[in-house]
């Protein structure tokens, strides 16, 4: 039987706005109810579209309202001990978290019970952490994406964390594949090499500055922004993936898929919200099996959320950011 506190911390946005309206406070521990438990968050990974959920960009999100849509932890409290028992290590993404409900910016996070994933792992949280939401993307990316080995492969955006997991997953697990992975800094370049790209391609202005169609398989991160630019690079036949919305734009004017996909070409995509726990436990195997490094690039505890949201808008910003207890 755990003993749990009556209050919890919790960083709460009451109004859109920069790093600084997210308010360490203190709430009541959220009671338990049929279907849902509550899990210990012991740390979570942070993401790109929770920048956009504070800035307010986020329609649906009413605020006030604790963020963070992942989290790594121990079920702490629920009606059905059976499937989840208490102390269960446990992962979960998405399914609204921190959106529509409050979400795992909080020493507690009350979930649905089918968005509780358990899991087995010796990883340390920090690591693990880092896993769910980014990794989870990027190995649904990669599958969607058919690689086989000698492919050469481009990312686009990077150096954002699913960019750098993407690398470093395909690096472990498809030998001999050739990854360049686009920047809007060149001076980037050596972090890049360093996480396992061959070499850096330079994003200018949303122009890829690369000639003809060179790349077998494409990871597109920016997204609807720059796809049409995109596809003009992908070869014949060649796959192109298109996950994420850096560039900030959700859709695409002026796109003909007839004329603008490479010849035989096929697009595709993946969602981290499509969640399978299975997927979910075959990726954290497979990481500690192969000894793949998902260490963040940086870690903050959670009484530094805003220093946190900051250096993930800021210009330093590389790889996955993990804030811990
Ligand atoms: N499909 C899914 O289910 C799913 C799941 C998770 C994430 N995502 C999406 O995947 C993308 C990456 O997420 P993340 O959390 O890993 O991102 P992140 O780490 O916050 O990405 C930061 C990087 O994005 C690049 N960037 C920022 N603004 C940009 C712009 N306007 N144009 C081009 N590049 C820009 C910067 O690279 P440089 O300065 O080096 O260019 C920066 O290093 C996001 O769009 C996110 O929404 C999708």
């Amino acid at each position: 039987m755990v003993t749990l506190p009556d209050e919890m911390r919790a960083v709460v946005v009451y109004e859109p706005g920069g790093p600084e309206v997210l308010r360490l406070e203190r709430r009541p521990v959220p009671p338990v109810r049929e279907g849902w438990s509550l899990v210990r968050v012991r740390a979570r990974g942070l993401n790109h579209s929770e920048v956009f959920t504070r800035k307010g960009l986020s329609p649906s999100v009413k605020f006030p309202r604790v963020l963070g849509i992942e989290c790594v932890g121990e079920v702490a409290s629920t009606i059905d001990p059976s499937r989840l028992p208490i102390g269960e290590k446990v992962i979960s993404i998405m399914g609204e978290m921190g959106r529509d409900f409050d979400g795992s910016y909080a020493d507690y996070v009350l979930l649905s019970n089918d968005q509780i994933h358990p899991v087995e792992s010796g990883l340390p949280w920090e690591a693990l952490a880092a896993i769910p939401e980014t990794c989870y993307t990027a190995y649904g990316s990669m599958l969607n994406m058919r690689l086989t080995s000698g492919q050469s492969i481009l990312v686009r955006g990077a150096t954002s964390g699913v960019g750098i997991a993407f690398a470093r997953l395909a690096r472990a697990m498809v030998p001999g594949v050739c990854l360049l992975g686009s920047t809007r800094s060149m001076a980037r370049e050596d972090l890049l090499i360093r996480n396992g790209f061959d070499e850096a391609v330079l994003d200018l202005d949303g122009s890829l500055q690369v000639k003809g169609r060179p790349f077998d398989r494409v990871l597109e991160l920016v997204g609807p922004a720059t796809l049409k630019d995109t596809c003009a690079h992908v070869r014949e036949g060649g796959i192109l993936c298109s996950a994420g919305q850096l560039g900030g734009k959700w859709y695409m004017d002026g796109f003909d898929p007839i004329v603008d996909l490479p010849p035989d070409g096929c697009l595709t995509s993946f969602y981290s919200g499509n969640v399978r726990g299975e997927r979910l436990a075959e990726l954290v195997s497979l990481i500690e099996k192969n000894d793949i490094d998902v260490w963040p690039e940086k870690v903050f505890t959670l009484d530094r959320m805003e220093d946190a949201h900051r250096f993930l808008e800021g210009p330093h910003c590389f790889g996955k950011i993990v804030v811990t207890e």
